[in-house]
């Protein structure tokens, strides 16, 4: 966090005016490296799964919100220290002093609990007052007056909801299709208090899946009925066993573990992403939700969880099995017919819907986390290539005797090419490979003595700081192949004996 926050990876917005918890902003590097994480998430959702994707406001009429739900349900339980006034989630304070899980629980049985384990304010100590529900969502006035209440959005997914007649058109009545959208989510978070897990404005990227509730079948479940999943079952945690389940999609499925084939699939798909991200395989699990800790909407859900040595679990994706839910209240509530025909154009069916739900944010700060190496000598970013968010550092070896002019140069050109270069003529060679390698830059290129004689350069690798020397004119050439992982990098240039680092 300290270097994320050094090297403009992220930083509290509005820093100086004192901050305002719950809210980041993110800097150079890590709005690049976000954009990244959205990228590779369509390349999932958009390129590969073909789903469509949407972009709808962010601020909600009430009325669609009275008909998902939200405005009913979308609350949390919390307390207040009638010492410091200080605000909590009660089930936070429920796990983190007695270790019980009490969402789900009533008012009645909650204030029970707190009486009865002596649940106190973790800040000063003092009593707590009596559990009221507390609504997360956002509140504004539409037009001046006053006249029209909305929320801002606290998902995405309401906005799909409520295109779906057009939606289905567009899909040319095709089950199941999917449909995304990305973009920012509202929760007014009680007490946010880690970093960017828990924001009050994040970004989310979301899919629904419709389908016929009669053919829940993904058309490529085969290409991952053979990944290994590892859950916690809701069973388990209840009976408070710590143990995973371990098993294929296809035994997901099989043995009614898993809701049906589309949720599995994504399941597998979810698990995919986070290795794509570096997130290692060891580290990942699936959590069932208990009843209690469902939303109103769900009848099924799975959090994708992601250890990590600051936070614990995270929860990186949620996903859940919507039922028709949201399409019958809409219908109920609009007064619009949202069924549609089958395949076999026989029955009119309300399409059900299986969600994968993420957030940008958590696993962005997992790749962070998990992509961290203190070395010896050194600390850096093991970022995946395609994550990094600069790409090649372009250096001249001294800042004159015309090296810089050739780095220009060459800095130039691979910026026309497309390459997210920096330049950087600051200090010594040494303190500039390591600065580069704080940020994860995969490859840094050096301009020296013999570029000037003999036209070619150093490409040193940011792991291994093994060095190659390249022609110029076959830089651009090289350093594709090397960032797509197409050539070996001793096989790339003629390999160099370096003592520097
Ligand atoms: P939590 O239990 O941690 O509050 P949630 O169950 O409310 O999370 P979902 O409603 O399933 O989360 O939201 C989908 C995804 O959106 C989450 O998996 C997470 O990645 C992201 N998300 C939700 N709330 C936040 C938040 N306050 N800050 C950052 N990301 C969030
Ligand atoms: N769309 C999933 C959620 O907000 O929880």
């Amino acid at each position: 966090m300290e270097l994320a926050k050094r090297r403009g990876f992220i930083w509290p917005s509005f820093e100086i005016y004192g901050g305002v918890a719950g809210f980041y902003d993110f800097g150079p590097l890590g709005a690049l490296l976000k954009n990244k994480i959205i990228q590779k998430w369509r390349e999932f959702y958009v390129v590969r799964e073909g789903f469509f994707e949407i972009d709808s406001p962010s601020i909600v009429p009430e009325e669609v919100l009275k008909a998902s739900g939200h405005v009913e349900h979308f609350v949390d339980a919390m307390v207040e220290c009638q010492k410091c006034g200080a605000a909590f989630r009660v089930a936070d304070l429920a796990r983190e002093q007695a270790g019980k899980d009490i969402e789900g629980m009533t008012k009645e049985e909650m204030d029970r609990f707190v009486k009865g384990h002596k649940v106190r304010c973790p800040d000063c100590g003092g009593e707590l007052g009596k559990i009221f529900d507390f609504n997360a969502m956002f509140r504004t006035a539409i037009g001046p007056g006053s006249q029209r209440v909305g929320y801002l959005r606290p998902e995405t997914a309401q906005g799909i909801f409520i295109d779906f007649k057009r939606l289905q058109r567009h899909a040319r009545g095709k089950l199941p299709f999917g449909v995304v959208q990305i973009g920012k989510g509202y929760r007014n978070e009680i007490s946010p208090r880690q970093g960017i897990i828990r924001l009050r404005e994040f970004t989310m990227a979301e899919a629904e899946v419709f389908f016929d509730p009669g053919d829940p079948h993904h058309p490529r479940f085969s290409e991952l009925a053979g990944e290994q999943l590892r859950l916690w079952l809701a069973k388990d945690q209840e009976e408070g066993k710590e143990q995973l389940t371990e098993v294929t999609v296809e035994q997901a499925v099989k043995a009614k573990l898993v809701c049906n084939e589309l949720m599995a699939y994504y399941l597998a798909l979810t698990k995919r992403f986070l290795l794509d991200l570096g997130i290692p395989n060891e580290v990942i699990r699936f959590r069932e939700q208990t009843p209690g800790q469902r939303a109103h909407y769900s009848s099924e859900t799975w959090d994708a969880e992601v250890l990590t040595e600051r936070f614990g679990w995270v929860e990186i994706a949620g996903l859940a099995y919507r039922t028709d839910y949201d399409l019958s209240r809409h219908a109920q509530f609009s007064g619009e017919d949202l069924t549609i025909f089958s395949a076999d154009k026989k029955r009119k069916v309300l399409c059900h819907v299986v969600e994968p739900s993420y957030g940008i944010d958590r696993p962005l700060y997992c790749a962070l986390e998990h992509a961290y190496v203190q070395e010896k000598k050194r600390k850096y970013f093991r970022l995946r290539k395609e994550l990094a968010p600069i790409e090649v550092g372009i250096f001249p070896l001294l800042n004159r005797v015309g090296m810089p002019e050739k780095a220009q140069e060459v800095y130039g050109n691979l910026k026309l090419k497309g390459f997210m270069a920096e330049y950087d003529d600051a200090g010594s060679i040494g303190r500039r490979y390591a600065r580069a390698d704080e940020i994860g830059v995969p490859y840094c290129v050096t301009i020296d003595h013999e570029t000037l004689k003999q036209n070619d350069v150093t490409i040193r690798h940011r792991d291994t700081t093994k060095q190659i020397r390249v022609d110029i004119e076959k830089l651009p050439d090289v350093l594709k192949k090397l960032l797509n992982d197409e050539i070996e990098f001793d096989k790339a240039g003629k390999p160099i004996e370096t003592t520097s680092k």
